[in-house]
């Protein structure tokens, strides 16, 4: 039997965090291990697009994130890893079921509401299209398992209405996907507790090639809430609760066991040791992210290999979704 198809993507659009890591990088690279699955990870390179960006520094971006994509632990032997543009059956995908996508779907999706209020001089029809192209990416593979944080749930459900919708009315064609997530889905800001840790606000994240001392300074003066106990506790204690969810990402640790470790320690002592345990577990990334950043030919090579590898699929996907359509 075939093992599931699994993917995953994300846009090249500067350093990842921590969140990117515990609510997704971490699960692709255990997920890819398992050896359970038919891998895709993919550089979101034309979702990108719906930000500002300078064209110098995108092709640095795109192979920024393949190399994170390997330091992290993802294995090009293992899962096809590739460049979403580079096969152009993802957009004519997302041509095709832009006509089966109500504009009152897209209208209510809470990424692009956020987006619009924060990028106010560049509201474009890309970040509203963005969640039926990023449909496409899902549904050409046949795929059943999407890795992601919370935050892309919307999406994806969109992703399964209109699987249906498409099955419905041309016949069986896609597969339904469902999300899958990790026990720390929504990383939120060291800045503000009640706000996702999200690139667009760098000064609460923790970047996963920061510097020990970066990573230090940066959770030295991370927002705490009122009292003095570690102790878990999501409505009361916000920052705390988001701060033990890294340590516990990171260690796998229950909280209770964690409560104890930390009964006896002050704020401080509990961030002095969150900033240890973040630095040294990152430590080989950064290694491994600069030797492979020196080398920015064998990057290329890898996304050009995974890229023709996804097309072979996307391509005779494609061709099927012509024929039951009726344009060939
Ligand atoms: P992107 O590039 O914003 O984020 C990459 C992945 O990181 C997750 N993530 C988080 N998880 C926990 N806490 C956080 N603070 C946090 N911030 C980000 C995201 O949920 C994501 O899994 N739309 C996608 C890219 C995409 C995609 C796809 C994903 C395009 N097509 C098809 C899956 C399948 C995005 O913008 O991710």
């Amino acid at each position: 039997m075939a093992k599931p198809v699994l993917i995953s993507g994300v846009q090249p659009t500067g350093r990842l965090h921590i969140g990117n890591y515990l609510g997704a990088l971490k699960n692709f690279v255990e997920l890819q291990d398992s050896g359970k699955y038919q891998c895709y990870f993919f550089i979101a390179d034309l979702h990108s697009l719906t930000e500002e960006f300078d064209q110098k520094e995108k092709q640095r971006q795109i192979l920024e994130l393949t190399a994170d994509f390997l330091a992290v632990g993802l294995d090009p032997k293992k899962s096809a890893i590739f460049q979403q543009s580079r096969i152009s059956a993802h957009s004519e995908l997302a041509s095709i079921l832009y006509p089966i996508t109500p504009m009152g779907e897209l209208e209510r999706m809470t990424q692009y509401k956020d987006k619009i209020a924060n990028q106010k001089e560049n509201i474009n029809a890309g970040l509203f299209n963005y969640p039926v192209l990023m449909a496409a990416d899902i549904l050409m593979y046949g795929t059943q398992f999407v890795p992601v944080g919370d935050d892309q749930d919307q999406h994806l459900e969109l992703a399964r209405t209109l699987a249906r919708k498409f099955n419905s009315r041309f016949g069986k064609t896609f597969v339904e996907p469902k999300g899958l997530h990790t026990p720390t889905p929504r990383v939120m800001s060291l800045k503000n507790p009640t706000k996702k840790m999200s690139k667009s606000q760098p000064e609460g994240c923790l970047f996963l090639d920061d510097s020990p001392e970066d990573i230090s300074a940066k959770l030295k003066s991370a927002v705490t809430d009122s009292g003095s106990e570690i102790k878990y506790d999501s409505d009361k204690k916000p920052a705390i609760a988001n701060l033990l969810e890294m340590y516990a990402g990171i260690t796998g640790d229950e909280m209770s066991k964690l409560e104890k470790k930390f009964k006896n320690s002050s704020y401080s002592d509990f961030k002095n040791s969150l900033a240890e345990l973040v630095a040294s577990r990152f430590a080989d990334f950064r290694k491994k992210k600069k030797s492979l950043m020196a080398d920015p030919v064998s990057l290329t090579v890898i996304l050009k290999s995974g890229s023709e590898r996804a097309n072979k699929v996307a391509e005779k996907k494609i061709k099927e979704v012509k024929e039951k359509i009726g344009l060939i």
